[in-house]
């Protein structure tokens, strides 16, 4: 053979592979089938879109996380929510959503599924399940909850909410990244389809972003599957590699984010500058009965209601902070904060709080370090008027 062809054929993929303790890496569109009948045979994977090794182990992996063997992957978070909702809602449904919902959710809601003459009606998060039910139609087709909800922390009792959908033969849908399929098992409560945003916990190094869906439903498993396929969305196989990498490690460092946010938490409680904390952990917390009967733990999230002051305070607070970094996103090694006011303005339930809401992520830094600088902060905001 000429040099030109042999420049490209020599040094392709392997046989067989060492056995490693990882899975390998392959970077692939196309899969080299073994011969013509293959082509066309539906029980081979075919094309790399679909994932090879690194997404297949990862989903494996999550499986058992899940308690079902029905994952699919998406490539961010919010793509597992919008992902969910393509694949199983049509022209004419309605759905309702929990009014803390995740504000890119309801964006999505607001934005493109009106215009596929889909309808959503937000729901006030402390609704109970029979008024929730209530506002059901012959025409709801889902309900999507989240617990604790996005930035106001309210809980919702999943249970039984779940169970007085499935009656009604509604689908439910939670977002559970907050306890990062970890310390709540939506589908083992009666949830059909639990999403949650990988590039929080699972990744848990603030470097990469993925979602994944479960369900034990058959059918809306084989609808998740296929609205992928119809959708044209896969992952990367190195996303895929990393999430596990971040998977292999989640249950020892949840328990690490719990205690030093909790540790933190319980160190605002006592602040002279602080209103309240929103912690669904913390025995004074309204939501506190249902995520002691529900959850087996607490990530390092949290809300911090702020004694009422200047949104000059408010940045002075945390523009003195050199350990928490100003950042979206949460569930990385490091501890970040934010004020929420203005991501308060779309809810359809108003949110009256005594002054204003931040977000904190505790990470795994030592607490001592964390009170410091939040110590030194709360300094600048008394400063400022
Ligand atoms: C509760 C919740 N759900 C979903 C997402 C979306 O995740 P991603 O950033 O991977 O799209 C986020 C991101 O902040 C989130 O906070």
């Amino acid at each position: 053979m000429d040099e030109e062809t042999r420049l490209i054929r020599k040094g392709s993929a392997p046989e067989t592979l060492a056995r490693t303790v990882n899975p390998p890496i392959q970077r692939a569109s196309t899969v080299l089938l073994p011969n013509a009948a293959s082509l066309y045979d539906d029980n081979q994977l075919t094309y790399g879109i679909t994932g090879l090794a690194s997404p297949a182990a990862l989903q494996q992996a999550l499986a058992e996380l899940e308690g079902s063997p029905d994952v699919t992957l998406y490539p961010s978070g919010l793509a597992a929510i919008t992902g969910v909702m393509l694949a199983v809602l049509k022209a004419g449904d309605e759905i309702l959503v929990v009014d803390s919902a995740y504000k890119p959710t309801r964006r999505f809601c607001d934005r493109v599924l009106t215009r596929f003459g889909v309808k959503t009606t937000y729901y006030d998060p402390a609704l109970s399940p029979e008024a929730l039910m209530a506002l059901a139609t012959p025409a709801t087709r889902m309900i999507l909850l989240e617990a604790p909800g996005s930035l106001t922390f309210e809980m919702q009792d999943i249970p039984a909410m779940a169970k007085a959908a499935n009656d009604r033969g509604i689908i439910t849908l939670i977002d559970n990244t907050w306890a990062a399929g970890f310390y709540f098992k939506p589908l083992a409560h009666g949830v059909t389809i639990s999403v949650q945003a990988l590039t929080k916990y699972v990744g848990g190094h603030s470097d990469c972003f993925m979602g994944s869906a479960t369900t034990m439903d058959e059918t809306i498993g084989n609808q998740l599957g296929n609205a992928m396929w119809d959708i044209g969305w896969s992952v990367s196989p190195d996303d895929a590699y990393q999430m596990l990498r971040g998977l292999r490690t989640l249950a020892v460092r949840l328990p690490r984010h719990q205690e030093n946010g909790l540790k933190v938490a319980r160190w605002l409680q006592q602040r002279p500058e602080v209103s309240r904390v929103l912690h669904p952990a913390l025995p004074d917390d309204p939501g506190h009965a249902l995520w002691k009967r529900d959850f087996t733990g607490a990530c390092g999230l949290f809300g911090l209601v702020l004694k009422p002051c200047s949104q000059r305070a408010v940045h002075a607070f945390l523009d003195e902070l050199k350990l928490f970094g100003l950042g979206f996103s949460w569930g990385g090694y490091e501890s970040l904060a934010i004020h929420c006011d203005p991501q308060l303005k779309d809810r359809t339930v108003p949110v009256s709080l005594e002054g204003p809401l931040l977000r904190l992520h505790i990470g795994l830094e030592a607490v001592e370090d964390l009170t410091a600088d939040l110590d030194r902060a709360f300094e600048a905001l008394r400063a400022t008027t």
